[in-house]
């Protein structure tokens, strides 16, 4: 997968297509546990070695460690190097001090069996509530002592950012929801990343799989709406421009896979991946039941061209804004 790399610190190169790890959170499907890991090893092996998790994603933070000890003692340390496990911090509003901060960071190195953490990303529920900057200060002096390596956001929006930045503190990227529907991302949010030097890792850039070939021509029911993500994007696919709409897009988006003879999630990844200050895309993998990475693989040799965009774009004009519908990216959190 040459190529299909992106730096985004001097010492931290990660895998442009990120495995994401909510899905083993619950309301997926049953995880089982040693499935998962079998699974894990199967994903690092084809390539894709870096994973977007968190400390709220039930078992997901021990399954690295797991991970690491199987690839450990299957090829040997120097394997270990190859992985980047991009944790989170999901902190409930309140006080935030400098032990919460250190014990949070701990228990997240015990689980993942590491010293250092590749990437933490902050995430905050409240911005009324102003202990985000005390948090990220915190955050900053272990990354100073390296125990941390770097520090990430998530769900930030472009006014905090800007607070966060102003005030010296340092983050080099932010996780938030960019697709083919939600392009909240493009009003403010990736022209001041552009000029900070910010990298973004996207989610929800399947839709939760809804955007595949999976739902052509069938709209599924409340019944078939079996995951919490189905539900998510669902709604956000409503908020958009409803399924008619969205089966317009799903029709084009089919046409430009067929053209590239590749799969609809491959040009949704694709499409993405081409956007400025987009450093990876998280795919989500219910670990253990079904996987696609054979599928995912081959977004890495597909090149979009301006026709196949124009087209996209066409159809995306019909939509509803959602950045003047939802605000700002992670607003639908607030
Ligand atoms: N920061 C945040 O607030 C936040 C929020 C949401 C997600 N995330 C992160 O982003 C990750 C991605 O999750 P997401 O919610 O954005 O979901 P997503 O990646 O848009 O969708 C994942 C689902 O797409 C389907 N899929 C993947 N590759 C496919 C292929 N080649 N062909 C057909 N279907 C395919 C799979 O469905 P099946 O399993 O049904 O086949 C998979 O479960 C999460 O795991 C998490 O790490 C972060």
């Amino acid at each position: 997968m040459n190529n299909n790399f992106y730096q985004l610190a001097p010492d931290l190169t990660i895998c442009r297509i990120v495995t994401g790890m909510w899905q083993v959170a619950g309301g997926h499907g049953y995880i089982d546990h040693e499935l998962a890991i079998a699974e894990m090893m199967k994903y690092h092996d084809a390539g894709f070695t870096s994973w977007d998790l968190a400390d709220i994603y039930g078992p997901a933070e021990d399954f690295i460690g797991q991970l690491r000890r199987r690839l450990s003692a299957l090829k040997g340390k120097e394997e270990l190097d190859r992985i980047q496990a991009l944790t989170k911090w999901v902190p409930q509003p309140g006080i935030i001090t400098r032990s919460i901060v250190n014990e949070n960071i701990d228990r997240s190195l015990r689980r993942m069996s590491v010293n250092s953490l590749d990437l933490l990303q902050f995430h905050w529920w409240n911005y009324n509530n102003p202990y985000y900057m005390d948090a990220l200060k915190y955050l900053s002096d272990l990354r100073d002592q390296g125990i941390i390596k770097h520090i990430g956001l998530t769900n930030f929006d472009t006014e905090r950012m800007r607070i966060i930045v102003d005030s010296g503190l340092q983050v080099i990227s932010n996780q938030v929801q960019y697709s083919i529907i939600d392009r909240r991302p493009e009003e403010k949010m990736i022209p001041f990343c552009i000029e900070h030097n910010i990298s973004l890792l996207t989610y929800g850039s399947l839709c939760g799989g809804l955007m595949s070939e999976r739902y052509v021509g069938r709209e599924p029911t409340t019944a078939e709406l079996t995951t919490l993500s189905l539900r998510k994007y669902k709604q956000m696919i409503d908020a958009w421009g409803g399924w008619n709409l969205f089966q317009e897009l799903l029709s084009t988006l089919k046409r430009i896979a067929q053209k590239h003879n590749v799969s609809i999630p491959n040009v949704a990844t694709r499409y993405i991946l081409a956007k400025s200050a987009v450093a990876g895309v998280i795919i989500g993998a219910r670990l253990g039941i079904v996987n696609h990475i054979n599928n995912n693989v081959q977004a890495f040799n597909l090149l979009l061209d301006k026709s196949d965009c124009d087209v996209i774009d066409a159809v995306c004009t019909k939509s509803n804004d959602l950045f003047e519908k939802i605000g700002d990216c992670g607003d639908e959190y607030r």
